[in-house]
């Protein structure tokens, strides 16, 4: 086991039903992937709804987020583009909270149209129960392109637009679940909106994806799904031993240009792995073959000797890498 599984929910049931046995204002963030209605096999016929009575029931499920998120809370809901729209009024018009962000998350991969241009994005609106809410910036930064004295150098915002591949089938962490989606867009969802302690609610959990992040970045998640098959899957997902989430967004193992000062750079390769890959454990090794490959006529013993403590590649002069 790895970390704090007791401190994840997971509960089996109607969203709605077991919204209203949670305390009101009791959720400091709300992330969810709602069945977009568009006929996916859940097993359960919670896809394939008429469309006036999918505009019911959004409204139903968000009346139930909306009393127990707390007046600084913030909501994230994924959405297709069919119903997009309408998720955005019901938010603003009839539900009086605030705007903040429409995400894109871009792929690249996906179905193919003959007749039109294939589709490569879903999208995720952000609203803010009031005006007073927090943002944790520097918790979510990417990589600048360049090293300058005058940039910031702890990151860049990572923009509305984000980019991560699917869950591949291939991949180890790829679960049964037709929708299962990329555990890098929670990360960073959860690590702008929320702090450690926090309380974390997924109503439509499927997979178990916004638990298994909750439960690696140490806030308190509940998990509500009508499916009984996945509830097994994801106490099983749960119980794995973590190396990094399954995806990352690729600016986050970039190394910038311009490192030319040997001190700088070594300062720079201390941060880089502490700020932008402390849940990507998985991916330093391919940080610093990057910055040996870019920097390898820079680079003397001494910081060879550096760069290899945070890798599993031995000696360059040992290895092929170059
Ligand atoms: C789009 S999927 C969520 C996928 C999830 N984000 C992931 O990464 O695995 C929506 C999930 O909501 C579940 N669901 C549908 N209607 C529900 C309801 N009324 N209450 C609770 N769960 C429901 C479905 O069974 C499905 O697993």
């Amino acid at each position: 086991m790895d970390k704090r599984i007791e401190t994840q929910r997971l509960i089996l049931g109607d969203a709605v039903a077991e919204m209203r046995q949670l305390s009101a204002k009791s959720v400091d963030l709300i992330v969810t992937d709602p069945p977009y209605n568009l006929g996916k096999d859940y097993g359960n016929s919670s896809d394939d709804l008429i469309f006036e009575d999918y505009l019911s029931w959004t409204k139903s499920w968000l009346f139930e987020a909306d009393r127990v998120l707390k007046d600084d809370g913030t909501l994230y809901i994924f959405m297709g583009v069919r119903y997009i729209s309408y998720l955005y009024n019901i938010l603003e018009r009839d539900m009086g909270y605030h705007f903040n962000s429409w995400i894109t998350w871009y792929y690249t991969q996906g179905i193919g149209k003959t007749k039109g241009f294939s589709p490569r994005h879903d999208d995720i609106l952000m609203f803010t129960k009031s005006k007073k809410f927090n943002f944790y910036l520097d918790n979510i930064r990417v990589p600048q392109k360049y090293y300058r004295s005058i940039n910031n150098m702890r990151g860049a915002n990572p923009s509305n637009v984000w980019e991560f591949s699917h869950v591949h089938y291939s991949q180890k962490s790829r679960e049964n679940h037709p929708t299962q989606k990329p555990e890098g867009l929670y990360e960073r969802m959860i690590l702008a909106s929320s702090k450690e302690n926090d309380v974390v609610l997924d109503p439509f959990v499927g997979s178990g994806t916004a638990l298994r992040v909750t439960q690696q970045l140490n806030r308190q998640g509940i998990g509500i799904e009508k499916n009984g098959a996945f509830i097994d899957l994801i106490e099983k997902r749960l119980m794995q031993s973590f190396t990094g989430f399954d995806s990352i967004d690729a600016r986050l193992e970039r190394v910038p240009n311009d490192l030319n000062d040997k001190e700088v750079r070594m300062t720079y390769v201390k941060n880089h792995v502490a700020w932008f890959l402390k849940n990507h454990q998985d991916s330093v090794d391919d940080f610093i073959k990057s910055v040996m490959k870019k920097y390898k006529n820079k680079i003397d013993n001494e910081e060879w000797e550096f760069l290899s403590s945070y890798s599993k590649y031995a000696h360059p002069k040992q290895i092929s890498l170059f």
